[in-house]
């Protein structure tokens, strides 16, 4: 990593709940660089959404830096993250309750555009909302429907008309695909695909499936339970997984080949352990096959294992 666009230094969230702090998001370290895509995959409830929405500061941090260009965001000021919110947005899983259904697709895409009174006639404000609509293919014919009335790969093209609405940098993607049919999550992940390529995008693409961020992805960083336990470039990941619990979730995936069937033995058992004060040493130990004293006994930082691939294991497996 040369000079990334995003950078997350130590970065925490934790709530405080009814029976003791939630650590959501522990101590992260990620970054990316400009133009490329971070894939964040993880089970349900590991802090990937809370890390997106701190990152944005759509939610403020317990502690840590988000460096954005190499300055951190947390610190800033009411104006100038108001200049910041511009260059990052956000892309959300479920288009339908992201969307309001009492405005049309028109009016959806140009409120960031009137917000920020980034238009200079009511002419020019029409006109940049047909080419975003044309941008991410939407047809002309749809510019006074309402979200209710088309699928959910339309309304997916919306939200991501909206999120382009402002010419951001960075974009945070939660899920963006995962409630849509398989056909139309690849139409969706192309579309984004291309529109990184032609404008130069940062995405961060959060998801649970890591099949779908294989493709997408230029890296990909592996949550539990708050902590990013492996990260490398995406290939190696699916090549060579270090972590007990990256293996199990490659071995999820369905794909009938006999190298990933012999990983299905790696299938972990039991139930995510509560994020609420958790013991010290690997989150993961509870359910690991390869499990040692040692795991339980202090905090497992992440180490590079391989140029470019960090792990957060003790098990000899990992340390090969
Ligand atoms: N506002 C909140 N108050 C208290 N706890 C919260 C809050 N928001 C999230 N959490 C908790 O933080 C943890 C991480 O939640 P988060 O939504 O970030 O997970 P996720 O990885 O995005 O999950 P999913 O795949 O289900 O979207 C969960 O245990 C969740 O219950
Ligand atoms: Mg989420």
């Amino acid at each position: 990593m040369t000079n990334p666009l995003v950078q997350t230094i130590d970065l925490k969230k934790y709530f405080e709940t009814p029976r003791g702090l939630l650590y959501a998001v522990d101590g992260v370290n990620l970054s990316i660089e400009r133009g490329k895509t971070l894939g964040v995959v993880g089970e349900s409830g590991c802090g990937k959404s809370t890390l997106g929405r701190v990152i944005l500061r759509l939610l403020d941090a317990t502690s840590g830096a988000v460096l954005y260009d190499g300055e951190d965001i947390l610190r800033y000021n009411g104006e100038k993250m108001l200049q910041m919110r511009k260059k990052m947005q956000i892309i959300f899983q479920d288009p339908y309750a992201s969307l309001n259904p009492r405005m049309t697709v028109s009016e959806i895409i140009a409120e960031p555009i009137k917000v920020c009174g980034a238009f200079e006639s009511k002419d020019a404000l029409e006109d940049k909302v047909c080419d975003l609509m044309e941008t991410v293919g939407l047809a002309d014919r749809f510019v006074n429907t309402y979200p209710h009335e088309l699928d959910g790969g339309r309304r997916q093209r919306i939200g991501i008309a909206r999120a382009l609405a402002l010419d951001p940098e960075f974009i945070v993607c939660d899920e963006p695909v995962s409630a849509l049919d398989v056909s139309i999550q690849a139409q969706i992940l192309n579309l984004m695909m291309d529109l990184q390529e032609e404008r130069g995008l940062t995405y961060m693409f959060v998801t649970h499936n890591l099949s779908v961020v294989k493709h997408i992805s230029n890296e990909i960083a592996v949550m539990y339970l708050g902590q990013c336990v492996e990260k490398a470039e995406s290939e190696e990941l699916f090549e060579n997984p270090l972590h007990p619990y990256t293996k199990a979730l490659l071995a999820a995936i369905p794909i009938p080949d006999p190298d990933i069937a012999k990983r299905r033995q790696a299938i972990i058992r039991g139930e995510v352990s509560s994020p609420i004060n958790p013991a010290p040493g690997c989150r993961f130990a509870a359910r690991c096959p390869c499990v040692t004293s040692a795991c339980t006994a202090a905090n497992v930082e992440l180490k590079e294992i391989a140029p470019g691939h960090f792990v957060a294991c003790l098990s000899s497996v990992a340390q090969q």
